[in-house]
């Protein structure tokens, strides 16, 4: 039987996650990287600058739903795991265009675990054992709560209620089948708004530092009192780590934060650290750029999470405070314009346009 090497493929590594994922593994750990990405909108190289020339990554820009392709890198490079970030994860992006979040999400997903089964059920026992599909997922699957509501738990059913978070929703359920029926070494992850560099500025975050930045309004939707949990981004990778590390295969893991914030303190708060560190003594206070806008269709009010399974089981716990990454994170995009610059090409402005243009102040 061939032998398997130490290499891990990772998809959708040249995105937000993704991109930080592989930083962080390859600053620590001495194994090498294969990563498909199809470098679409949201896939940038540049994030991976900092690894040109360094053999142990290599980029292949290519389709998750490419069955050939899949299979010829399994074949080729003989990974012990896959780590499965690739996917459309914009919500708002999935109310104005479904059709790439279903193929992506739910046939790419497909297409991955096929193939994985194919190649995985070639090896022999011992490595059948010790092979890892870590298919990465969201909180959003769980639906919407309520104020008073308990924490999203592993156990905690599927509602999930936009179309980005219905796509990400089959694909955890074809992930489990798998597991159920074929016994591929699946395990999922459900993790909670991720923040930090390289993060696409589409996002409530960076979108937010950029235009309280440059002194443009900050769209803030509905009442802005819709509540997520923040997780700073290599919290997430060393979640990741942890579990290929440690975690039980068929099993679930909820990763968060436990820094639960309204979008309006998070934006104040943002608004605040911009101002600190780039004074405009003639813009005035940030905040007063801040513009409710028409809310988001079925915008989920309320997201939280229970991450005291991964806790108790795998020891990890987030290392940064919701202050101290969301510090760390204006000061990256004040310090990276050129990354930027970069980024907000032609087709994102038209998406801007697109998605703003029609939200009435409110
Ligand atoms: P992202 O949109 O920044 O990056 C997605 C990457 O996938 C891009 O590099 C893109 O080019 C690539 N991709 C898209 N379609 C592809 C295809 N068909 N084949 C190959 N590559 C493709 O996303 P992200 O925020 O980094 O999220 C990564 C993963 O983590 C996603 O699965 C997402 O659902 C999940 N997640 C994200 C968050 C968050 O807050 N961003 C939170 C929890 C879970
Ligand atoms: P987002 O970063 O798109 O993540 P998600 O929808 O996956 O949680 O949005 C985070 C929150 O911020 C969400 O409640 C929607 C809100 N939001 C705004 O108020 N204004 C904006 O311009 C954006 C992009 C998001």
């Amino acid at each position: 039987m061939t032998k398997l090497t130490n290499t891990i493929l990772v998809t959708g590594g040249a995105g937000f996650i993704g991109s930080n994922f592989v930083l962080h593994w390859i600053q620590n750990t001495g194994t090498d990287i294969v990563n498909l990405d199809l470098l679409t909108y949201a896939g940038n190289p540049d994030n991976l600058a900092t690894l040109k020339g360094n053999s142990r990554h290599q980029l292949v820009h290519g389709d998750i739903c490419n069955a050939e392709l899949v299979a010829a890198l399994l074949r080729e490079h003989r990974p012990r795991t896959i780590v499965h970030f690739a996917a459309e994860s914009h919500v708002d992006r999935s109310i104005v265009s479904p059709d790439a979040f279903i193929r992506t999400n739910v046939q790419g997903t497909f297409t991955l675990l096929e193939q994985a089964k194919a190649y995985w059920s070639e090896l022999d026992e011992a490595r059948r054992r010790t092979f890892r599909f870590l298919h990465v997922s969201t909180d959003e699957v769980y639906g919407s709560l309520g104020t008073q509501d308990r924490a999203f738990s592993e156990t905690t059913a599927y509602a999930p209620n936009s179309p980005y978070a219905a796509s990400k929703a089959a694909s955890d359920h074809l992930a489990r089948a798998y597991f159920h029926t074929y016994g591929l070494p699946v395990i999922t992850t459900n993790c909670s708004n991720n923040y930090g560099p390289f993060q696409f500025p589409e996002k409530l975050i960076p979108l937010m530092i950029l235009n309280a930045l440059e002194g443009k309004r900050l769209p803030v939707y509905g009442d802005g009192g819709n509540v997520r949990d923040w997780l700073f981004v290599t919290d997430h990778c060393s979640a990741i780590s942890a579990v290929l590390d440690r975690g039980r295969i068929g099993e679930t893991y909820n990763i968060g934060g436990n820094s639960e914030r309204k979008n309006l303190e998070v934006v104040r708060a943002i608004c605040d650290l911009v101002d600190e560190m780039r004074p405009e003594g003639a813009l005035g206070p940030r905040r007063r750029l801040i513009t409710f806008v028409t809310d988001r269709l079925g915008h989920d009010r309320r997201y939280a999470i229970d991450a005291s399974k991964i806790g108790n089981e795998l020891g990890w716990r987030p290392a940064e405070t919701f202050e101290g990454g969301l510090r760390r994170t204006v000061a990256w995009y004040l310090e990276n314009s050129s990354w930027v610059d970069g980024v907000r090409t032609g087709a994102y402005r038209d998406w801007i346009r697109r998605n703003y243009q029609e939200r009435i102040p409110q």
